[in-house]
């Protein structure tokens, strides 16, 4: 792990409870006016930061291939890779599953793959032959039944959508995505920039309401020597007339842009950068972090290294402590199911959801740095202490409390609700523990006065 970032703890912590003005990001010297998210969004941006725990959905042509979703960037031509399409018949995909699955897991949003850099789109778009409908025998509109099964549910629907296109000559090459045969000698970013736009119009206003846009591939050009213009201002502005509720997030591990509506953070809790994606200073939006269960985010035979349960929980644990939401992906297998092992990890942290789900739902930032031995969440006068690892602790019969914005009054052991010694020495603060503790997260409810 590399060394903690500057943070915005204090912010952090009172996040969910600021005024709506304070989502607003930073705008440039340059920029005529701060961007101010709309009521809508506000609404939007105060779902998404009480959900706490999403989960991610890679999915499209390369899990055929059962090497992720980057396949194409490693060796075949498009045109032998997009034959894949016509061979696409995912028998046993059934949405009403693969949205009970998520259900039951605690999780509250799906973020759906779209279109990947690949730039096969998973929905029956008119701006390209090369999608689920018109390319494959299977013929169905996999994103319409995903939608409906979702609604129905009520689970929220976030789409992915990439910025990047390997299979396209008009989309000016970055630093990927060059050795796919495919014709780069005649870039077109108006062509490409309109059939983007045109594509996510068809996407916001065909499918229902979409709680966010999920860009990724903006650091595709990041090693231009003159700075290419994404056009992002534009694009933004459509998603946000076109669905006034609809947030913006863009995986580009830079420092926000005016215009987007929640940080987005790859495979590291924000405060982390064990990935090396995340040098960006953590902002005053809604926060998310992203991650996978095994290593990859498309579906990939050769990697059957799950997190196991435990793992997975303390990581939503400490991603809730930071105020962040986990958005956990799960890579479908190419005949449309959830690998095994996926579903047995959603069963888990679904029934340690049911019991414990208070804690991290709605919850702000722990007011203190997280610990080896864990961290905390809070909600309102309540702070839930999560003791995740107390082989860490000095004395496995004590826990000294970090210093808290108020003093504790009361100590519970949240599972059974009985009282704790709570003990005062000087100005410190700690709790006396049990014998035995859980297993996964020992979780004491601390009232602050
Ligand atoms: C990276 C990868 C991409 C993946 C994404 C998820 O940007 O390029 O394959 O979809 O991370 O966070």
């Amino acid at each position: 792990m590399k060394t903690m970032k500057k943070t915005l703890l204090p912010g952090l912590t009172a996040m969910m409870l600021l005024p709506a003005a304070s989502f607003v990001s930073a705008a440039p010297d340059s920029a005529p006016a701060p961007y101010m998210p709309s009521a809508e969004i506000r609404r939007s941006q105060q779902d998404f930061a009480s959900d706490r725990f999403g989960i991610f959905i890679h999915w499209g042509i390369y899990s055929m291939f059962a090497q992720g979703e980057w396949y194409l960037n490693y060796g075949p031509t498009q045109e032998e890779y997009s034959k894949a399409a016509a061979g696409f018949y995912p028998a046993n995909f059934d949405a009403g599953k693969w949205a009970d699955a998520i259900k039951a897991s605690g999780a509250k949003y799906v973020c759906f793959t779209s279109r990947h850099h690949d730039g096969f789109s998973m929905w029956h778009t008119a701006q390209s032959p090369y999608n689920i409908v018109d390319a494959t025998p299977f013929g169905r509109d996999i994103l319409r039944e995903l939608a409906d099964s979702l609604a129905s549910r009520d689970i929220a629907l976030h789409l992915y959508y990439s910025h990047i296109d390997w299979g396209r000559p008009d989309y000016p090459r970055g630093r990927t995505g060059k050795t796919t045969g495919v014709d780069l000698s005649h870039p077109d970013w108006p062509s490409y920039y309109d059939f983007m736009n045109a594509q996510l119009k068809e996407l916001l206003t065909g499918y229902g309401p979409i709680r966010c846009i999920w860009f990724d591939g903006k650091w595709d050009h990041d090693e231009d020597t003159t700075p290419f213009d994404w056009q992002l201002d534009d694009q933004y502005a459509m998603i946000h007339a076109l669905q006034p509720g609809c947030l913006i997030g863009n995986n580009h591990h830079e420092d926000v842009i005016p215009g987007e509506d929640i940080q987005i953070f790859e495979r590291d809790i924000p405060g982390q950068n064990t990935a090396g994606y995340s040098e960006q200073e953590i902002s005053r939006l809604p926060l998310e972090t992203c991650n996978t269960m095994n290593g990859m985010w498309g579906y990939k035979l050769l990697d059957q290294n799950y997190k196991d349960p435990r793992t997975l929980i303390h990581y939503l644990v400490r991603t809730a402590g930071m105020g962040a939401n986990l958005l956990l992906n799960v890579g479908p297998q190419p005949d449309g199911s959830l690998p095994a092992a996926a579903l047995d990890r959603l069963a888990s942290m679904g029934a340690w959801m049911d019991a414990n789900g208070e804690t991290v739902y709605a919850t702000a930032a722990s007011p203190f740095e997280a610990r080896p031995w864990g961290t905390a969440t809070r909600k309102d006068d309540m702070l839930y202490v999560h003791l995740l690892e107390p082989d860490s602790l000095a004395d496995r019969r004590t826990l000294p409390l970090p210093a808290l914005p108020a003093a504790p009054v009361e100590a519970r052991e949240y599972r059974s609700g009985r009282p704790l010694p709570l003990h005062k020495e000087g100005k410190d603060y700690s709790v006396a523990l049990p014998d035995s503790l859980d297993a996964i997260d020992y979780i004491i409810s601390l009232k602050l006065k």
